[in-house]
C-alpha cells in the first residue's frame, strides 16, 4: 500500500477522519509543525506514526519547508494531505508536490479564501456554504476542486453552529477524495479534476438535500 503523509497543527478532526477512513493505519504518518496539538495524541492513540518539527525552531519559512520536505519525503508518501495545517508554503515546497497535496477548506471554494470563512459567509448573507477538498498551488485556496459538500445557512446560524454543520460534512468529503486518490480514480483535465472508475461513490458534490 501506498503511504499518506498528515499534516496538521491543532484540533486534528480531519486527520481523525482519515484515521478512521479504512486505509490501513500503519501507512500513514502525521506530522505536526506544533508540538502541543491536541491531533497528536489522537494520532498516537490510533497508533499512527508521528513526527513534530517546530517551525519556531528554524530561521525562516523556506529552511522550515525544506526540512518539512525531507521529513516527508523520507515517508515515500503517494499523497500529502494538509489537515488543518496553519503555514502557509513556500512555492517551492507546493511546486515539488503539484498533484499530490490536498488541503481540506472550510468554504465553497472560491468564496471564501483564507481564514474565518464561516463568519465571512454569515457576514455576507450567503444562503449556501460549505466545504471544499481542493488540491494545493501557489495561489492560497485556489486549486483543482475534487469535491465539494453544501449546507443551507439557517436564519438563526451562528458562526458556531454553521461550522459544526460544515465541520460534519468536511469529515465525510476528505476521506472520500483521499480514497479517490489513493485508488488512483482521479484525473486533472487541464485545471479541472475528474474521477473515473470509482464505483457508485463518484459524486462529486455532496449536499444532504441532494438523493445520493
Ligand atoms: C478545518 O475547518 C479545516 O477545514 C481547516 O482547518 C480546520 C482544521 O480542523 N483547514 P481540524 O484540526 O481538522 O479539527
Amino acid at each position: 500500500m501506498k503511504s499518506l503523509v498528515i499534516l496538521i497543527s491543532g484540533r486534528g478532526s480531519n486527520m481523525q477522519a482519515l484515521l478512521e477512513s479504512g486505509y490501513p493505519r500503519d501507512c500513514m504518518t502525521v506530522i505536526s509543525n506544533n508540538p502541543n496539538a491536541a491531533g497528536l495524541e489522537i494520532a498516537k492513540n490510533y497508533g499512527v506514526a508521528t513526527i513534530v518539527l517546530d517551525h519556531r525552531s528554524f530561521p525562516d519559512r523556506e529552511t522550515f519547508d525544506v526540512a518539512l520536505a525531507e521529513k516527508i519525503d523520507a515517508c515515500k508518501p503517494k499523497l500529502v494531505a494538509l489537515a488543518g495545517f496553519m503555514r502557509i508554503l513556500s512555492d517551492r515546497f507546493v511546486q515539488h508536490y503539484q498533484g499530490r497535496l490536498m488541503n481540506i477548506h472550510p468554504s465553497l471554494l472560491p468564496a471564501f479564501p483564507g481564514l474565518g470563512t464561516h463568519a465571512r459567509a454569515l457576514q455576507e448573507g450567503v444562503k449556501i456554504h460549505g466545504c471544499t477538498v481542493h488540491f494545493v498551488t501557489p495561489k492560497l485556496d485556489h486549486g483543482p476542486i475534487v469535491i465539494q459538500a453544501a449546507v443551507p445557512v439557517l436564519p438563526d446560524d451562528t458562526e458556531q453552529t454553521l461550522a459544526s454543520r460544515v465541520l460534519q460534512l468536511e469529515h465525510r468529503i476528505y476521506p472520500q477524495a483521499v480514497r479517490w486518490f489513493m485508488d488512483g480514480c482521479i484525473q486533472f483535465i487541464d485545471n479541472r479534476v475528474e474521477v473515473t472508475n470509482s464505483g457508485s461513490d463518484g459524486m462529486m458534490l455532496y449536499s444532504p438535500g441532494l438523493p445520493e
